[in-house]
């Protein structure tokens, strides 16, 4: 069998119990590869952590390698190919008598940990390793952990994967056809109300979405709001935020990275820009990408964006440069 190293943050969290099992049964890095698993934790739950992985353990997959509980993320991400950035705090609790609204009040309480987290990976993880961002608010995470690494042949990725399977239901219960049919789902930008999930050039069966559904209205003004405010529908409804949803995303999108992209498809998730698209090198933002044959992530070039398109983009652009600003002694 070939081995994979496997680094998680937030080992003990609620994503991480929905994600844990799934990165080791074979679903996720194929039935042909064993998966050592590290998983990183505070102090205050590693005990928790180490229930976890007995549970891993008797789930008695095949592909299960060593699986590792530390505090130490130095040693949680040496030799690492893939790192899941889980670990941070989600909004909905209360810090300080003040209860946390948006992603976005994250910054100042999560962005500390992706200083050192960044600087361990950077140094010790693989030179081709991959890098997904989960904790909030994941951009600007991303950003400062990928500053820090100053590793320029590492890859990081924020993820907006959550954000496009949103998108897809939505779009796929209107139209009332199966989620398989729904294809070329863009997230453009941050993973916050600010989001664009684009409806212009996701496809219904092959045709604009905003063709097939036939109902402008809808999409601008019902759509739109349902899919950037889904996050925190789910946390007013379940007194937590997403989980087993978030989990499938992480999957999703480390299979997506990891694999050729169908023909003519492309899948969701924020990368550093290289200025495509005119958005500021650096910024950590959604984009379309494909997965080449030869495993290199690329910006899927070309796509025609109308004028509400760029009225959105540009909304959420002047967003992450206001979070990049509101970090600067983070990423200078
Ligand atoms: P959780 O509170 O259940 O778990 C988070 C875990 O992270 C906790 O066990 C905590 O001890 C751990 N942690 C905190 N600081 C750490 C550190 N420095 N190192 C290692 N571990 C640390 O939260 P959750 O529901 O699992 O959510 C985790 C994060 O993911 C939150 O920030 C949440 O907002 C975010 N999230 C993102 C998306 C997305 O689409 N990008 C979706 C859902 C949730
Ligand atoms: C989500 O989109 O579900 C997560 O980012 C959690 C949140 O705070 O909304």
């Amino acid at each position: 069998m070939k081995e994979i190293n496997v680094a998680l943050t937030g080992g003990a969290g609620q994503i991480a119990y929905s994600l844990l099992p799934r990165l080791i049964s074979g679903e996720t890095f194929g039935t042909d590869t064993k998966v050592n698993l590290r998983l990183i934790e505070i102090p205050q739950v590693v005990d928790k952590l180490k229930g976890t992985i007995m549970e891993l353990i008797d789930c008695g997959f095949k592909q299960t390698g060593s699986l590792l509980a530390t505090t130490d993320i130095k040693e949680g991400v040496q030799d690492a190919h893939w790192i899941l950035l889980v670990g941070s705090i989600p909004r909905g609790i209360v810090v300080d008598g003040k209860k946390i609204e948006e992603r976005s009040d994250l910054l100042r309480i999560n962005g500390g940990i992706f200083t050192g987290q960044g600087e361990a990976i950077g140094e010790l993880a693989q030179e081709d390793a991959k890098i997904l961002v989960v904790g909030n608010p994941a951009n600007t995470n991303a950003l400062i952990g990928r500053t820090k690494s100053n590793n320029p042949t590492q890859s990081w990725f924020a993820m907006t994967a959550l954000d496009a399977n949103r998108a897809k239901a939505q779009l796929a219960e209107k139209a009332g056809v199966d989620i398989a049919s729904v294809t070329n789902m863009t997230i453009w930008g941050n993973h916050s109300p600010t989001m664009y999930p684009d409806p212009y050039n996701a496809k219904i069966d092959g045709v604009s979405a905003v063709e097939a559904i036939n109902d402008l209205d809808w999409i601008e003004n019902e759509y739109l709001p349902l899919v950037q405010q889904r996050g925190k529908a789910v946390i007013d409804a379940r007194g937590a935020s997403s989980a087993a949803s978030a989990a499938n995303a992480a999957i999703d999108t480390v299979k997506a990275v990891d694999s050729q992209t169908t023909e003519g498809d492309w899948f969701s998730a924020a990368v550093p820009s290289d200025g495509s698209y005119g958005i500021p090198e650096g910024l950590i933002f959604g984009f379309p990408l494909r997965t080449s044959a030869q495993g290199s992530v690329e910006i899927v070039q070309g796509i025609e964006l109308n004028d509400f398109a760029k009225s959105k983009i540009k909304v959420t652009t002047e967003e992450l440069l206001s979070e990049k600003e509101a970090v600067k002694d983070l990423v200078d």
